[in-house]
Parts: C-alpha cells; sequence; structure tokens
C-alpha cells in the first residue's frame, strides 16, 4: 500500500503538476550570499520618499559598502515597498532588526500548480449567457504564471477594440512577442521572454477570459467551443514561471506591477507550503491588491488527499480546490476474450482495434526496460517510463487522466485483477487500448483526491480552502512550444490540452470573480468573494469523503450565476483584516508598515469574529462540551425592505447546535448593514471529525449559505486515507 502511494505521487509531481525543482538564484561570486525578500510594507506617503534609493541606502548600511553591485536584485516601489537583494546571513539578521523592516525571507520557490466546464456551471456559449458586454470588456484580468501564447485563437482580437483607457500596463514580452487588443499587456520576469514554453500559463490564462473558439479538441478527445468565462474581458500576462519554477522575487514584482497596471483580478495557480502571511508572498502582494480594491484568486494546492496542506491561507484571498465535471475522460482495454476494461488517461492513439501479446511485468525494471516490453501490451505497475512499447495497463486507477505519450490505461485494482486471472487462463493473451472518449459522469462534482485539504494551519480558526471549480480534466489552450504530456520524447504539438490540477480550477473562480464584476464594478474584493462563497452548490459530503468534507471544498461548488444576486453579503474591509491581524498577534508596529497608516490593536478581537462568509473554530483538547460564537454582519445587495429568516442545517452526524440570535433580519433599505450572532455549542461530539452545520439566510429569493466548521487539535491524527 506504501508503495503504491509512492509511486502515484511520483507520478503526480513529475508528469502532471509540472513539479519545479529548486532554482538557485545564487551565481559564482556571490557564493556566501542567498537571495532575500525584504518586505516593507505599503509605501510611505512622504511625497519625497524614493523607494529604490531608500533600498539602495538600506543596502549600504547593512553591508558596510558603498558599492552594492549586484546585491539589489528588485525593487518594489509602484504597489508597495520592498526589495530583493543578495545577503549574507550576518546580513539577513541585521536587516531583519531594522526599522521599516515587516520581514526578510529566503527567495522561495513556488509550484505552478474543457470546454464543458462552463456549460457545467451554467454559463452557456454566445449569446444564450447573460453578460454585460461593455463592462466585460472593460474588466481586465491578470495571469501569474508561465507566460502566454500570444498567437492563440483563444487570445485573438477580432472584434475587440482599444484597450480600456484605465489600463497604464505595458507589453514587454521579449523578441518577436506581440500584444493585441486582446492580450493588452505581457511582462517577463524571468528573462525568458513572456512566450509560454510550458502550456501552463496558455491553458489558465485561456480558461479565465478566453475567447469562444469553436471545435477544439485534444486529436478529437473533448471536442467543443473552448472559452474562458468572461471571453470579452482582456488578458494581461505577467510571466513568474519557467519549467523549473516560480520564485518570490518575481511573484512579488508582478503584483507591484500589476496592481499599478489597473488589472481587475488576479488569478495566481501557484502554491507552496502553508506559510505565515509576512514570509508569503502570495499573500503579501494580494493583501495590497486587496487595499486597492482587487480580487487575488490563487490554487488551493495539489497536495491533497491529506489534511493541513491547503497552501494559500489569508482571508484576503480567494482560495480554490479541485473537483471534477459531468465529462469523464476514460479509455478502454479490450481484451482477448472480448472483456472491456474501463480505466483512466488521455489516450489519442488510435491502435485501430489491433491485438497485442498482453504480458504481465509485476516489477517496474520490467517495464522499464524497453526491450522488454517493445511491442507488447504490458500491464505494469507504475511508475512506467518507456515510450516503446506498444501500451501499458497499469494498476493504479486515478481519479483523473493524464495525457500520456504513449497508449495508456490505469485501472482499478479490481480491474488489474480480472486481467492477471485472464493472462492466467489462457496460452496466448492479448489485448488493444482504445483512443480516449468522454462520457457523462453522473458522479460530479466531487473533489479530487489531489487537492489540498484543510484544516488551514496558519490561521486556524478561518476555514479554507473557500471554494470548489472545475481542475480535472481541461481542455484549454496550450503552448505549441511544450508536449501535451510534459515529456520531452513525446514529439507532439497541439493548440489545445487537457490538463488537470488546482491550478486549472483557479482561473475558472477568477473567471467567476470577473463575471461577477461586470455585474458590480463597484463591488470590493470581498464582496465578490461573499458573493461566490455563499451562493455555492452544496457539496455531497460522502462523495468527497466525510473526514474532510468542508476542508475540501469550503463553502462548495462555485455558481456563477447564482453569485450575481446573493442577497446579502459579508463585506470585510481593510481594517478589518488589519483587527484579524491583531487577533493573530501581531503587534501595532508591524501592522502599521503594512497598513501603511497608524494602527492600535484594541482589545484583541478574536480570528472568529473576522466578518468572514464561513465560520470555523479549533477547539483546545477534548473537552465533553463546548461553546463557541461568531459576530457576523451583512450587507443588503439585494432589494429594499426585504426580510431574511434565518434556518440550520446540520451536517453529517453532526451533534451541534447553533443558535442565531437575532433570527431573523430585516432590512429596510438597500445597503443597510445588520448584525448577528452565530452561538455554537456541542457535548459528546467525536474528536476525531470535524463538525458541522449550514447557516441560511432566506428570503424566499436568496439562499445566503455559510458552513460552520468545529474541529478539535486531535482531528488531524485521526485522517487515514
Ligand atoms: C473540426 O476539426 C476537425 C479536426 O481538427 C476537422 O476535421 C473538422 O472539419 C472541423 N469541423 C469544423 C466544423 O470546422
Ligand atoms: C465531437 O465529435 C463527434 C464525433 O465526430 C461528433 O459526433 C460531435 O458532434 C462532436 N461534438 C461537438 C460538440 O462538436
Ligand atoms: C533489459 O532486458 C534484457 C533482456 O532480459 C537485458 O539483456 C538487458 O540488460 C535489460 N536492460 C536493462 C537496462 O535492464
Ligand atoms: C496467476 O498465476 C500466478 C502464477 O501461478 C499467480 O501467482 C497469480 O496469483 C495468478 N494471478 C491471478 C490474478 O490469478
Ligand atoms: C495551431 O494553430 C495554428 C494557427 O494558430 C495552425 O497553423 C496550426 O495548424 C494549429 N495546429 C494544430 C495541431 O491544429
Ligand atoms: C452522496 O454521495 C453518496 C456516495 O457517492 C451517494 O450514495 C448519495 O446518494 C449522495 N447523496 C446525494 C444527496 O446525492
Ligand atoms: C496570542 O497571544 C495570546 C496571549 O499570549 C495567546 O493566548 C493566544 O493564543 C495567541 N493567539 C495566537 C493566534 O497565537
Ligand atoms: C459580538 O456581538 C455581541 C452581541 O451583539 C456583543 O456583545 C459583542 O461585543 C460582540 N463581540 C465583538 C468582538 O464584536
Amino acid at each position: 500500500m506504501t508503495k503504491l502511494r509512492e509511486a502515484s505521487f511520483g507520478l503526480l509531481s513529475c508528469v502532471f503538476f509540472l513539479f519545479f525543482s529548486l532554482v538557485s538564484g545564487v551565481t559564482d561570486n556571490h557564493q556566501d550570499k542567498q537571495m532575500y525578500v525584504v518586505y516593507m510594507g505599503s509605501l510611505p506617503s512622504q511625497p519625497d520618499y524614493t523607494p529604490t534609493s531608500n533600498h539602495i541606502s538600506i543596502l549600504q548600511e547593512v553591508t558596510g559598502e558603498s558599492s552594492i553591485e549586484g546585491r539589489l536584485v528588485r525593487s518594489y516601489k509602484r504597489s508597495f515597498n520592498g526589495f530583493a537583494a543578495r545577503l549574507t546571513e550576518s546580513e539577513r539578521e541585521k536587516l531583519a532588526e531594522m526599522e521599516g523592516v515587516v520581514s526578510v525571507f529566503p527567495n522561495q520557490n513556488y509550484k505552478l500548480q474543457t470546454t464543458t466546464s462552463w456549460d457545467f456551471m451554467g454559463i452557456k456559449e454566445g449569446k444564450n449567457t447573460k453578460r454585460n458586454l461593455a463592462t466585460e470588456s472593460d474588466t481586465i484580468v491578470g495571469i501569474f504564471d508561465s507566460g502566454i501564447w500570444p498567437e492563440s485563437e483563444s487570445f485573438s482580437d477580432k472584434g475587440f477594440g482599444p484597450p480600456p483607457k484605465k489600463w497604464k500596463g505595458v507589453c514587454s514580452g521579449g523578441k518577436k512577442f506581440t500584444c493585441n487588443n486582446k492580450l493588452i499587456g505581457a511582462r517577463d520576469y524571468t528573462s525568458e521572454g513572456a512566450r509560454d514554453s510550458v502550456g501552463h500559463g496558455t491553458h489558465t490564462a485561456s480558461t479565465a477570459a478566453g475567447n469562444e473558439v469553436p471545435n477544439t479538441s485534444f486529436f478529437g478527445i473533448g471536442n467543443g467551443t473552448a472559452r474562458g468565462g468572461v471571453p470579452a474581458s482582456r488578458i494581461a500576462a505577467y510571466k513568474v514561471c519557467t519549467r523549473t519554477g516560480c520564485n518570490s522575487a518575481s511573484i512579488l514584482s508582478a503584483f507591484d506591477d500589476a496592481i499599478a497596471d489597473g488589472v481587475d483580478v488576479i488569478s495566481t495557480s501557484i502554491g507552496s507550503t502553508p506559510s505565515i502571511y509576512e514570509m508569503d508572498t502570495v499573500a503579501i502582494g494580494a493583501f495590497h491588491a486587496m487595499a486597492k480594491g482587487i480580487i487575488t484568486v490563487q490554487a488551493g494546492g495539489n497536495s491533497g488527499p491529506y489534511p493541513k496542506t491547503v497552501g494559500s491561507v489569508a482571508p484576503w484571498i480567494l482560495t480554490v480546490a479541485a473537483s471534477n465535471t459531468n465529462r469523464d475522460i476514460v479509455t478502454k482495454v479490450v481484451l482477448g476474450n472480448g472483456k472491456t476494461l474501463s480505466g483512466k488517461s488521455v489516450n489519442a492513439f488510435d491502435l485501430k482495434g489491433k491485438q497485442f501479446p498482453l504480458v504481465y511485468e509485476e516489477y517496474v525494471t520490467k517495464c522499464n526496460n524497453e526491450s522488454l516490453v517493445k511491442g507488447k501490451i504490458a500491464v505494469c505497475s507504475p511508475p512506467v517510463g518507456s515510450e516503446l512499447a506498444v501500451a501499458f495497463v497499469f494498476n493504479n486507477k486515478k481519479d483523473y487522466a493524464l495525457v500520456s505519450p504513449w497508449p495508456v490505461s490505469s485501472l482499478s485494482l479490481d480491474d488489474f485483477d480480472s486481467i492477471g486471472s485472464y493472462i492466467n487462463s489462457t496460452k496466448s493473451p492479448k489485448a488493444t487500448v482504445l483512443k480516449s472518449e468522454a462520457i457523462f459522469n453522473q458522479a460530479a462534482p466531487r473533489v479530487a483526491e489531489f487537492s489540498s485539504r484543510g484544516p488551514n494551519i496558519v490561521a486556524e480558526d478561518l476555514l479554507k480552502p473557500d471554494i470548489t471549480a472545475p481542475g480535472m480534466e481541461i481542455l484549454a489552450a496550450y503552448s505549441p512550444l511544450a508536449s501535451p504530456s510534459s515529456e520531452n520524447k513525446d514529439k507532439r504539438r497541439v493548440n489545445y490540452s487537457v490538463i488537470s490540477g488546482t491550478s486549472m480550477a483557479c482561473p475558472h473562480a477568477a473567471g467567476v470573480a470577473a463575471y461577477v464584476k461586470t455585474f458590480h464594478p463597484e463591488w470590493s474584493p470581498s464582496m465578490i468573494q461573499s458573493a461566490i462563497m455563499t451562493t455555492a452548490w452544496p457539496m455531497n459530503a460522502t462523495a468527497t469523503e466525510a473526514v474532510s468534507a468542508e476542508f475540501a471544498y469550503g463553502a462548495g461548488h462555485v455558481d456563477p450565476i447564482a453569485a450575481l444576486n446573493p442577497g446579502l453579503v459579508y463585506e470585510i474591509g481593510k481594517s478589518d483584516h488589519i483587527a484579524f491581524l491583531c487577533g493573530l498577534n501581531y503587534t501595532g508596529t508591524t501592522l502599521k508598515l503594512i497598513a501603511g497608516e497608524a494602527v492600535t490593536c484594541t482589545g484583541k478581537t478574536s480570528p472568529r469574529n473576522l466578518n468572514y462568509p464561513s465560520m470555523s473554530a479549533k477547539l483546545p483538547k477534548y473537552d465533553s462540551s463546548f461553546t463557541v460564537t461568531f459576530n457576523r454582519t451583512v450587507t443588503n445587495v439585494g432589494i429594499s425592505n426585504s426580510k431574511y429568516k434565518s434556518k440550520v442545517v446540520l451536517g453529517q452526524g453532526s451533534k451541534l447546535k447553533v443558535m442565531v440570535s437575532p433570527s431573523v433580519l430585516s432590512m429596510k433599505s438597500v445597503n443597510e448593514k445588520q448584525s448577528f450572532v452565530v452561538t455554537v455549542s456541542g457535548s459528546d461530539v467525536n474528536p476525531k471529525l470535524p463538525s458541522s452545520a449550514q447557516l441560511i439566510w432566506y428570503d424566499g429569493t436568496h439562499n445566503v449559505r455559510s458552513p460552520i466548521v468545529v474541529y478539535y487539535t486531535d482531528y488531524t491524527t485521526s485522517v487515514v486515507t
């Protein structure tokens, strides 16, 4: 069992999720130095403050040298304050103590983490969906990724007018890289040029905001119209990743620029292990984006199904899990005795029904030996590594399909065994592998096994991920420089390809955020986030796995159309986020730098009282009974003179008692705010499982739903996968 797990994870990281190994930023003449990011909070408001000269003088001071050549790598000065520099250990220590410095952290490496998916969510093609085209055309989606393929049909500017007036960005994608009225901007922080040679960035950009392109498919598989959530919107590409990774210093530069360039939504399919906010680049950048009214959407990570793996942990970010849609890609294996087995993979090779000798290779070494498997169909245990064999069938059925550079089908253990019996039952066993087909899958949405799970280990009372969106077997635009299987030996080149990951779920949610913004351009990031969360489809806990439930999917599955009209929203301003940070014991001095204004942490507010659209509490050591409260305030964005009643639905097996006071909210006018307190108590609850409930405010039209999750410290020790 352990082996299988290890092997399957090897595949997950290497082949599929574009595993990025550590990039060393160290050059020969800086052997004793490492690159660090020095974060200094908001830009000071003094008119005579010049960030770069301040950064240089700080560096001169800590190094004691007047020439700091090669030391200053980046200077953040457009949207917040800080720099990236090469420092020795003692210089780092000195800097961390300096006034004005919030945090100093190593330049880390981050990982990059369709067609029917928008239909699945109720956004239909062309004129069949309500759109606010004029505003949509003025909406700019910033994509932080591996660059973009500007010539893709998904980014053609046919029918587009000039960029919106508010756009202040540039097109500096390098040689032979041109923008147009659809792809209005590009910046490169990798010195490779903004052109995408990985495929990932082209895929995510087209998923969020690509044009409607009819008749796309992966060699005929999954054919249909490829499109993003807001096809009329503009795209700005910020290249922060290469095949080998994406680093903190570059990601922070992209935030510095994108905020000042005037993007409306930022999509970051980039993740890491959970980290405290002042050392988490995406959290830092997204905080300043939020302060300027820009929503940041981030992939939750691909480290599931294990608990505590969600890497996107800040309340000012919309964190996205990945789930399937009702289109399932399957690959059938037909045995010589006529028996057909259905496995997973994206197999574009057509063996035309030809049967090949079937050999059972129990050992990985044999399957890897080309001369042993050539011309046969080998039944193997993963990992497999040779493209010469005609086909592999392996005993590791996943819940999603991988593009393979040769005919492959991964089968369940039962099917694997039935192949074994067939081989034993006949002298010359034979089989063939069919080209993949798309089938209708009723069991959707279900969270992917790979999707990272909570609890959030940085803010234990903040439920993450927030929502789930399609992230399995997504067909979208691709870079013809990359191989669709990410294997060098795979010489096929495509304009559209199928990938899975929370990386693919993120731009779906970013597309939804942009879609909501086109109808409510004045809404703040927290209003958009609240609208998306409280209108999400409830998920089936049993179908995912009861032990994770909300820790896998947060509030549920995004529902773009419902998100346009949430009725009530939970608003959170910058000062509320600051109060939340006070509650996490950040000091007033640090918070003053981050916020760029005086901060006093008066009587610590519990992080549980952050006005978040979900409610979560971690309880200390098991006690037979407990009571926790959550204070919340909703704003009426529906109609005047509405009356909302509260309703509580308990999760499966939940023994919680939930009281809502007041239990009815009467809203006389639009924009009116009303507060209430949710008191959750319990006795005799299972300490090894999370206990959940849903609070629903309803007025006959809207169902404003928030998950409530309570768990004990013992929770994670009990999780078995
Ligand atoms: C769709 O694409 C396929 C192959 O890419 C092509 O053979 C077919 O003619 C196209 N159909 C239409 C309607 O464009
Ligand atoms: C996809 O291709 C199949 C087979 O050629 C065809 O029957 C189907 O109509 C196509 N679907 C779309 C959405 O183009
Ligand atoms: C592959 O198998 C052949 C035949 O058994 C053997 O001669 C050869 O050494 C093996 N190659 C490797 C790389 O193990
Ligand atoms: C097939 O036969 C081999 C050798 O007798 C045996 O070890 C194996 O368990 C059999 N497999 C199945 C699935 O019956
Ligand atoms: C990809 O698109 C280009 C034009 O953008 C076209 O010339 C090429 O044939 C397409 N490739 C495939 C495999 O469809
Ligand atoms: C939830 O999923 C389980 C397991 O897949 C299934 O048996 C059950 O019918 C589903 N419940 C609903 C309400 O769909
Ligand atoms: C903050 O500090 C107080 C007092 O030391 C402590 O009780 C509390 O647990 C701390 N909170 C967090 C989130 O660390
Ligand atoms: C929560 O709400 C209750 C009841 O309105 C109030 O007494 C209490 O002060 C509030 N707590 C906070 C931290 O706002």
